[in-house]
């Protein structure tokens, strides 16, 4: 196991009361390379060092990630000091291209959770009643819901505990191998 994945395991083990700990941020480029940057909930991490998050393909964010799939997340974990960030490839599937990897994510989701992805399309303007309108049931899954699964390809680790702090760079070398160097922070 790569030495960033034994600390990131650490990580959320040690965070693993602090519900906070598993938001990140997710940051993607336009067509003209506008940046933009949200907030996502951590959802796994596979056996081949990717992160799963799941999505809607009706948010910009797709629309980034279909233009270009590269993109950054940094996470901060508040109690541990710990940040890393993570330059990731972006694969999309919806239930057409991986039924088993998006309904395995959808029947994860509490009610409420599913709730969120059968009202309207996110971004547009809403009317003026105060609740949402839900279409669809919570067993059908929505062509919309969509699994975002994140190839990690380098990691830039810093811990700000200790003096002086530590700070980590990841990368694979020509062989796939993960080396590590340390870094002034
Ligand atoms: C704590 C928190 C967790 C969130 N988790 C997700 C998530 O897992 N997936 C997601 O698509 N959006 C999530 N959002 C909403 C996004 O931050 C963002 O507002 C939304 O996806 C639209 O982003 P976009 O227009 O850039 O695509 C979350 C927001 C917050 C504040």
């Amino acid at each position: 196991m790569p030495l960033w994945r034994q600390n990131l395991v650490k990580s959320l083990h040690k965070t693993r009361s602090v519900p906070e700990s598993r938001y990140f941020q997710l940051a993607t480029a336009n067509q003209e390379g506008i940046p933009f940057c949200r907030t996502v909930v951590h959802r796994g991490l596979t056996d081949d060092n990717s992160l799963i998050v799941i999505s809607d393909t009706r948010t910009e964010k797709y629309q980034q990630l279909v233009q270009n799939n590269r993109c950054h997340i940094a996470w901060y974990f508040a109690k541990t000091r710990e940040q890393y960030r993570f330059h990731c490839l972006a694969d999309i599937s919806t239930k057409e291209e991986s039924p088993d990897l998006v309904e395995a994510q959808w029947d994860k989701l509490s009610d409420a959770g599913k709730k969120q992805f059968l009202w309207g399309t996110p971004g547009t303007p809403r009317n003026g009643e105060s609740a949402l309108h839900v279409e669809g049931d919570y067993n059908t899954i929505p062509a919309h819901f969509c699994v975002l699964t994140l190839n990690i390809e380098t990691v830039d680790y810093l811990n700000l505990r200790g003096n002086p702090q530590n700070r980590e760079w990841h990368e694979k070398n020509e062989h796939g191998d993960w080396v590590s160097q340390s870094l002034i922070p």
